[in-house]
């Protein structure tokens, strides 16, 4: 990975003259010039720019060489933050704008562009550790089901209640309302399928695509380029539902569709997201009810912790569980709709 401390961003790269390169501070204009050019191609695949400035046409050349770590002042860049502390991150490329990345201003960590995705897991760059989630989320970080989610598997929850992926859509719609024109996080976005519809829909001023899945985030990057859907509005990020690297009271929604089943902890989840909101800020998530075993009934109850504890999977919570955990987490307006084993609920951060 490329050092932090030779960075160069610039904001446009003319086509040098034909000979232009062979004076030495020619040369180092063109290598700036590659630099932006090549750091565009990044940015655009990571779906996230660096915040972007011109140098003067005769700045001297040690510039090239200077620490120039810029503020991720831009939109896409403005509202992530350090998952570890939690401070704004900044942007940077290195000379040659080979590797662009994000650095946190206050611990100095540096998170890794992923040609696909920015990546900003906690443990992202230890070389000896290694965290394994529960079933429910080791699962989707597979090739194979990543591959398979949006051509087939999504397909079958139809089974257990779900209206389709359009009737979805408009469901949510109608709670996200209130959003329209702010930023809309897509957490556990799988393949993108709610992202590229929330793109695509021309509402949202930008669109974070999450997921902690690596393979997904790819595979969503590849519907996005099939579809030929602009990522000038979308951002693709990885990283864990429990430690979101959002600034605190910066998003005005927070979408998770089918996903709440697979998070390790729901509980720390939903006080993440609580936290990112900013006040007034919309909740909307679907999942799985199984409230066909009454909670009631200690003995079940009991039951159904061991299921979750073996399965990593928190499939059975039933609606006023749902509710309840909202409002422990500071969301309150609790509204839903039932179906079968499906659930879509929406709940709005306090003001
Ligand atoms: C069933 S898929 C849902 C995908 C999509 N939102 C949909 O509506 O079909 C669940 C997603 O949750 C993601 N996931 C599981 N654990 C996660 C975690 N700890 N942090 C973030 N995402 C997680 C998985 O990678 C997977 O893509």
């Amino acid at each position: 990975m490329a050092a932090l401390g030779t960075s160069i961003t610039v904001a446009t790269a003319p086509a040098a003259p034909r000979g232009y390169n062979r004076h030495p501070r020619h040369r180092a204009a063109a290598l700036r010039s590659q630099a932006a050019a090549s750091s565009r191609r990044l940015d655009l695949r990571a779906s996230a720019s660096p915040a972007v400035a011109a140098p003067a046409p005769d700045a001297p050349e040690k510039i090239v060489a200077e620490p120039l770590v810029q503020e991720a002042s831009e939109a896409k860049l403005s509202k992530l933050a350090c998952p570890i502390c939690y401070y704004p991150l900044v942007s940077a490329s290195d000379q040659l704008g080979e590797a662009s990345t994000l650095e946190c201003r206050a611990c100095k960590k540096v998170y890794p562009n992923k040609q696909e995705y920015w990546d900003l897991t906690v443990s992202v760059g230890s070389t000896e550790y290694s965290e394994s989630m529960p079933a429910a989320t080791e699962m989707f970080r597979t090739p194979l089901v990543s591959f398979l989610y949006e051509r087939g598997w999504r397909q079958n929850f139809i089974w257990g209640g779900f209206p389709g992926l359009e009737r979805e859509f408009e469901m949510a719609q109608t709670y996200l309302k209130p959003a329209a024109g702010g930023t809309i996080v897509d957490a556990s976005c799988g393949s993108g399928l709610f992202s590229r519809l929330f793109v695509k829909s021309g509402l949202y001023s930008l669109v974070v695509a999450l997921d902690f899945s690596e393979n997904m985030l790819k595979q969503c990057n590849e519907y996005v380029k099939q579809e030929n859907i602009s990522d000038e509005r979308l951002a693709l990020v990885r990283a864990d539902i429990s430690r979101l690297p959002f600034l605190s009271g910066s998003i005005d929604a927070v979408h998770a569709g089918a996903a709440i089943h697979c998070w390790p902890s729901p509980a720390c989840a939903v006080a993440e997201i609580s936290r990112v909101l900013r006040p007034g800020g919309i909740f909307v998530a679907s999942t799985f009810v199984a409230d066909v075993i009454p909670p009631a009934i200690p003995v079940l109850r009991i039951g159904r912790q061991y299921i979750s504890q073996i399965t990593g999977n928190n499939t059975f919570l039933s609606e006023s569980e749902f509710e309840d955990l909202c409002k422990a987490c500071g969301l309150v307006d609790f509204k839903f709709v039932r179906n079968g084993f499906y659930i879509m609920f929406s709940a709005i951060k306090a003001s």
